[in-house]
């Protein structure tokens, strides 16, 4: 069973000068997700937004944001992007790199309400060991970049954890990262991604909705969907 592609641009690409409009222009063009790339400067060499910022997005945005914590403490900021908006908050696996670690953030995201709970791993860690907490969370994200700018080059030798997820059965949302474009997305989504986030593609893009249409379509007709004018 297939869930609905959700199309999910990174604000990381949008000119932060003029945030809002900058939403309104995206959620107008199509996306279904807002994804919002948090940094703390520690998990990854680059500092981004914290929650003041998310909470004025959230205030603005109709669609879903979707929280990706590039921090080293995402339980102790849970609460904080809860209050902010957020509607799936992902950690890195590598920041609680056992099952008992990663248990504990979970429930520390449980317990702060986060509607929905992602895990995500880097290139290079391996997705063998997120078995045991799969039933555990909503979405696991795959990083097809090393984390922490947007602009970098698809590393399609993690296209194999993907489908790895759901030859385990995994029916949450596989989610991708990095350098997603009309090219690589379709190679997500035959994998089984079903939530595909864009940045330098969807902002640098001429026409954002059409590139939006085009990416939604890619991703379609590789899982053997036909696209619907939406
Ligand atoms: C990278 C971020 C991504 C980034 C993707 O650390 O997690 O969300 O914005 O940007 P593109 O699509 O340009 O690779
Ligand atoms: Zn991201």
């Amino acid at each position: 069973m297939t869930q609905p592609l959700r199309i999910a641009p990174s604000l990381l690409a949008c000119d932060f000068a003029r945030i809002g409009e900058e939403v309104r222009r995206t959620e107008e063009a199509g996306a279904d997700w807002l994804h919002v790339d948090v940094m703390d400067g520690h998990f990854v060499p680059n500092l981004t937004i914290g929650p003041p910022v998310v909470k004025a997005i959230g205030r603005i945005a109709r669609l879903p944001l979707d929280v990706h914590l590039m921090i080293t403490d995402p339980a102790g900021y849970a609460g904080a992007f809860v209050d902010a908006g957020a509607e799936v908050l992902t950690f890195h696996y590598e920041v609680a790199p056992s099952t008992d670690g990663a248990r504990e953030v979970i429930a520390a995201f449980r317990e702060h309400g986060v509607p929905r709970v992602g895990v995500a791993v880097n290139p290079d860690t391996p997705v063998e060991p997120l078995a045991p907490i799969l039933e555990a969370v909503d979405l696991v994200l795959v990083m097809s970049v090393f984390p922490g700018f947007g602009g970098q080059a698809f590393m399609e030798e993690v296209l194999p954890k993907t489908r790895w997820l759901r030859e385990q059965g995994y029916r949450g949302r596989v989610e991708m990262d990095g350098g997603l474009n009309r090219v690589t997305t379709p190679q997500c989504a035959a994998a089984g991604a079903d939530v595909l986030v864009a940045g330098s593609a969807i902002f640098g893009a001429p026409d954002m909705a059409e590139r939006i249409r085009e990416l939604r379509a890619g991703a379609e007709a590789a899982r053997g969907e036909k696209s619907e004018a939406r």
